[in-house]
């Protein structure tokens, strides 16, 4: 019978991916188990914010600690440029207490921040963020390249993707970047590229979220980072994701891909904001663009997503369901 025969392809299948792991590097994988049962799952995003609390930042904080109290949220998610100008200096680059310990102090923001790094923070010293000393001063730092955290009915995939980019190695300007455990690029980027398509495959979870720090669609004023649209989106696309998060251009937007119908979501306005700076998109598509301070909360079910921006008042700027069919296989 054709199941059967199939079945026992499968457990070949399995047998010889067993066999071959060693060549398969699998990203990390963290779980957050949910302290609340039966409850939605309530993060916060924010992205592009260290800057000492100025430009807005300090308001930005204090208004994700009202709604974060609201929403009873299970963590916080931050999509890079976590410190400005130029990253950290080290461990004990006084920024970390300046920019984030004693900024996000509200009480429901000390929960787990998962950040990944942005282009800014690769122009200081990245094994810093990456340190566990960093963790040991506020436990509630979890910085890595790229991972993945398993939330149980939502599987988010973090993706590093400042080493995209061909200008920050072509042509750097006066800036230096910290490539130490980046080199050779290449491999890099196609060994992450094989890990993420490999990880998505693997996913059982309800929804799949991709977050990184450059965008993939934008209006804003970095637009799309052609790069990562060229190799990155194709494996979105063939995986099914719902969902790309981003900061790195200082907005907060909602994109709807007509095309994949993947959803394109940039939290950057943790602190400096670029009024004005738009650029033209299709009207059907772009469902916010928001060129002031705030941030995005996302609550999920099995059946339902709800994504909202918030601007530093707490006033709801925009507001999106997304629902999925429960009896779909995932
Ligand atoms: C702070 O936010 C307010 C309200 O959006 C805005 O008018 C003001 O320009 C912002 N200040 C800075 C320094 O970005
Ligand atoms: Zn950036």
């Amino acid at each position: 019978m054709g199941g059967c025969s199939s079945q026992r392809v499968m457990v070949m299948v399995v047998v010889l991916l067993l066999g071959t792991s060693p060549s398969i590097a699998e990203l990390q994988k963290l779980k957050h188990t949910p302290t609340k049962a039966d409850q939605p799952l309530n993060i916060l995003v924010v992205g592009d914010w260290g800057r000492q609390g100025t430009y807005n930042q300090s308001l930005v904080a204090y208004q994700m600690g009202i709604v974060g109290e609201k929403q009873n949220i299970d963590f916080v998610i931050s999509t890079g440029d976590n410190f400005y100008d130029d990253g950290l200096t080290g461990v004990d680059d006084p920024a970390f207490y300046d920019s984030f310990v004693n900024i996000y102090t509200a009480p429901s923001l000390q929960k787990t921040w998962y950040n990944v790094l942005g282009n800014h923070d690769y122009r200081g010293d990245v094994e810093a963020q990456l340190s566990p000393i960093l963790t040991q001063k506020d436990s509630r730092w979890v910085c890595m390249r790229s991972f993945i955290l398993d939330a149980g009915i939502v599987e988010f995939f973090f993706v590093d993707t400042t080493p995209f980019r061909d200008d920050y190695f072509t042509d750097p300007g006066e800036h230096t970047y910290d490539w130490s455990g980046v080199l050779p690029r290449d491999a890099y980027l196609s060994e992450l590229l094989k890990d993420v398509d490999f990880a998505l495959g693997q996913s059982k979870a309800k929804w799949k979220i991709v977050v990184g720090h450059h965008t993939i669609k934008s209006a804003g004023h970095h637009g799309n980072t052609v790069e990562v649209e060229q190799q990155l989106l194709p494996i979105l696309k063939a995986k099914n994701v719902d969902a790309y998060i981003n900061g790195h251009d200082h907005c907060l937007e909602h994109i709807v891909d007509t095309e994949s119908g993947i959803h394109f979501l940039t939290s950057g306005g943790g602190s400096k904001a670029w009024k004005g700076d738009i650029k033209p998109w299709k009207k059907e598509e772009l469902k916010l663009y928001y060129d002031g301070q705030g941030f995005m909360t996302v609550q999920i079910t099995e059946s339902k997503a709800d994504i909202v921006f918030y601007d530093i008042y707490g006033k709801v700027l925009h507001a999106w369901s997304l629902s999925k069919k429960l009896n779909n296989a995932a």
